[in-house]
């Protein structure tokens, strides 16, 4: 009987839960031993693996986190810890591991992929920074944390006629921000791949007041280079002559802790059925993601070498919806 092992890796998304319930169930409906690696890379160097059947992942489908626990690993990312890991994996007679995690955790599978080891990713971050993927496991509930967020924020800001700054994760990635900034009717987003002047933001917000809104909000990405903290010491610093001051909300892991929605659960649970048959196909060294509601499988090489760019002209309509 072929063995498989599974693993939760980086930052935990909502829905990561449904993947691994998805890989076990469809793994043993298979014919496969299914193991779950316990704390992601470093579980797997430490051989901390046992076996799911499919009662074990039973009741996990709708909570957030990872019911495997998640981690960074800074071993694995040695020849030595690569090594370990190959050695626990032949140890222990597993014939394949499905890694659902983010950018760094399948440049990991692929590190095993490129040693002989076949490893199949599932695309999984709030960040949505993953290349194969349009939409991975975990964003559209942080989404809806954001937005709730940012609509109980709007509630204040208007009755005190306040501008707000909120900045929201996404590591180097400015997805986060500016779908919150759409969806949440934010007067300016700032994001990594748009260099913006703290000058041109006050700017932005000035002509809000002056077209009559009652607030401005304003979303920032963590990873631009002026975040909600160097907006703040810039508004701050600059306060009588800008003649407004800025509050800061920085929203934090609260984002990596909803409760997946419908969507993520149905993503998580579809993509963790394509890894399984990419498996039984044969065919690793592949990441599954979502492209044009079709399951793609992309080489985790291409996966390794290309950069998910944002759409220009979503961009510019954050700005037009922002009149
Ligand atoms: P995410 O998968 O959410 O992007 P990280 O970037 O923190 O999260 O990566 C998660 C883990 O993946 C790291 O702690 C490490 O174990 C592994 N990893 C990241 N980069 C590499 C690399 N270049 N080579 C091997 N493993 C890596
Ligand atoms: O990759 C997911 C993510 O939540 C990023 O958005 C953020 O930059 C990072 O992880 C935070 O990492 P940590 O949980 O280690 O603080």
């Amino acid at each position: 009987m072929r063995k498989i092992a599974v693993l939760t890796s980086g930052g935990d998304a909502p829905g990561m839960n449904a993947a691994i319930r998805s890989v076990v169930r469809v793994g043993v409906e298979m014919n496969m031993e299914v193991f779950g690696v316990n704390h992601g890379y470093a579980g797997l160097v430490a051989g901390n693996i046992r076996q799911l059947r499919a009662r074990d992942v039973g009741g996990i489908l709708g909570k957030g986190g990872s019911f495997l626990q998640s981690a960074r690993c800074p071993e694995f990312k040695t020849e030595e810890g690569q090594m370990k890991a190959l050695h626990v994996l032949r140890e222990t007679g597993i014939d394949a591991l499905v890694v659902i995690g983010g950018n760094g955790s399948q440049t990991g599978a692929y590190a095993l992929s490129k040693r002989g080891f076949p490893v199949v990713g599932i695309a999984s971050t709030i960040d949505n920074d993953l290349y194969g993927s349009e939409i991975t496991i975990g964003v559209d509930t942080a989404l809806n944390v954001i937005l709730e967020a940012i609509d109980r924020l709007k509630v204040t800001a208007s009755s005190h006629e306040r501008a707000f700054v909120m900045e929201v994760m996404g590591r180097d990635c400015g997805y986060l921000a500016l779908m919150a900034g759409i969806a949440g009717g934010a007067e300016a987003v700032i994001i990594p791949e748009v260099e913006t002047d703290p000058e041109a933001v006050a700017e932005e917000i000035r002509s809000a007041y002056e077209r009559g809104k009652t607030h401005a909000l304003v979303v920032v990405a963590e990873g631009a280079r002026y975040n909600a903290t160097k907006l703040e010491s810039y508004f701050k610093e600059n306060h009588e002559r800008l003649g407004f001051e800025l509050r800061v909300t920085i929203l934090g892991h609260v984002q990596r802790g909803g409760t997946p929605s419908a969507f993520d659960r149905i993503l998580a649970s579809r993509l963790g059925e394509a890894a399984v048959k990419a498996v039984d196909d044969g065919e690793t060294g592949v990441l599954v993601g979502l492209i044009s509601d079709q399951i793609v499988r992309t080489p985790l090489q291409e996966v390794n070498t290309h950069k998910k760019t944002l759409d220009p002209k979503v961009v510019k309509l954050a700005r037009v919806l922002a009149r």
